[in-house]
């Protein structure tokens, strides 16, 4: 467990409740993709969505549970996760390409806070926080490269 430094521990369980709320709100755009998407993609993008709110969700438990065992408090409102959130809620958005991008852009900011709270949980030796966030960015990586491919 990490070492105690009460500053240094709020400091991530503060990032960590603004990647909680941004993957809140990534959750939510990545649901209404998956309902309004139309076209010629609809079959693979209807499902690759679904594939991605269902990671998300997963995620998003792990943090919560994370900054709990850091003794803090996740962040469970609506309302919070919406001033917190640096992750844009979008809406209306039918087409495929104009989907994907989104998602592109809301996965490089996730990536943005993971990489800040991994710098602050490294210099706390708080190892399991460092151990969840390198997961978390590999896979986020994985998924812009994909996406980045997809969009040519
Ligand atoms: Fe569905």
């Amino acid at each position: 467990m990490i070492k105690e430094n009460k500053k240094q521990v709020e400091k991530i369980t503060s990032g960590l409740n603004t990647l909680l709320s941004n993957y809140q709100i990534y959750y939510q755009n990545l649901r209404g993709l998956h309902w309004l998407v139309k076209g010629e993609r609809f079959f693979v993008l209807h499902e690759k969505y679904e594939q991605w709110y269902t990671e998300a969700a997963e995620t998003i438990d792990e943090i919560a549970e994370r900054i709990l065992m850091l003794q803090g408090t996740p962040l469970h409102g609506f309302d919070d996760y919406l001033s917190e959130s640096e992750i844009e809620p979008v809406k209306g958005i039918k087409d495929g390409k104009q989907g994907v991008s989104v998602v592109l852009n809301n996965s490089r900011q996730l990536l943005e806070r993971m990489r800040i709270v991994m710098e602050d949980a490294g210099e706390a030796g708080d190892e399991g926080t460092s151990d969840l966030l390198s997961g978390l960015i590999s896979n986020t990586e994985k998924r812009i490269w994909m996406l980045n491919s997809f969009l040519g």
